[in-house]
């Protein structure tokens, strides 16, 4: 299965995506990183393996359209997939509704606690056990798709944001991973998804 990915900025999700796809097992491929960045350093490593990039500020131009730039080079790319990495752009519904199923994010924290910014501290002033990962279909809605996996990451009694971070982006890359390879492939049956929905509501 081809996949583009998308990333504003360092890419290690990404970078994981990459790492797993080396594996002769793997069931799916990058075919671009995109980054509404040109400067992302994500982008220089994908390119040093020999992946098609696309970097592109978004500034200056409407949602819908910049979105529409990027479905164009994905489309071109021949990705059938989308895996969000770090991308850090609330995406316009007609980006969403074309990649309808097919686009997953992953998010640092047990949705759905604590969707948007600043999970881990968050987490820690909450006073929480855990803090974690979780990978979702992309929907309209920020952070707010059936949930395909998660990761519980302890807090420590002396983590802070940065440490817990650190520590959950471990966590992130073998989740992410893992996670796309079984969602392409999922045995073609209708009721894969269903029953995963159904899962997360429990
Ligand atoms: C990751 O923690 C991801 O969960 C969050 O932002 C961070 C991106 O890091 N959305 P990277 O660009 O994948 O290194």
């Amino acid at each position: 299965a081809k996949v583009g990915v998308l990333i504003s900025g360092r890419g290690s999700n990404m970078a994981a995506l990459l790492y797993a796809a080396k594996a002769d097992d793997c069931p799916y491929e990058i075919v671009l990183v995109a980054a509404n960045d040109p400067d992302a350093p994500g982008l220089k490593l994908a390119a040093a393996e020999g992946i098609a990039t696309f970097g592109q500020s978004h500034k200056g131009l409407k949602r819908a359209d910049f979105d529409q730039i990027i479905n164009a080079q994905l489309r071109a790319a021949g990705a059938h997939y989308v895996a969000l990495a770090g991308y850090m752009r609330l995406l316009s519904p007609e980006f969403v509704a074309g990649w309808e199923e097919r686009m997953l994010n992953i998010h640092p924290s047990l949705l759905p606690k604590y969707k948007g910014l600043d999970t881990h501290q968050r987490a820690i002033d909450a006073g929480d056990s855990h803090t974690g990962c979780s990978v979702h279909i992309v929907t309209a809605a920020l952070d707010d798709g059936p949930v395909l996996g998660q990761t519980p990451v302890a807090i420590l009694p002396d983590d802070d944001a940065d440490t817990l971070a650190a520590r959950t982006l471990i966590a992130e890359h073998q989740l992410y991973s893992r996670t796309l390879a079984a969602f392409v492939s999922r045995e073609r049956h209708p009721d894969w998804l269903l029953n995963k929905v159904r899962e997360s509501a429990l």
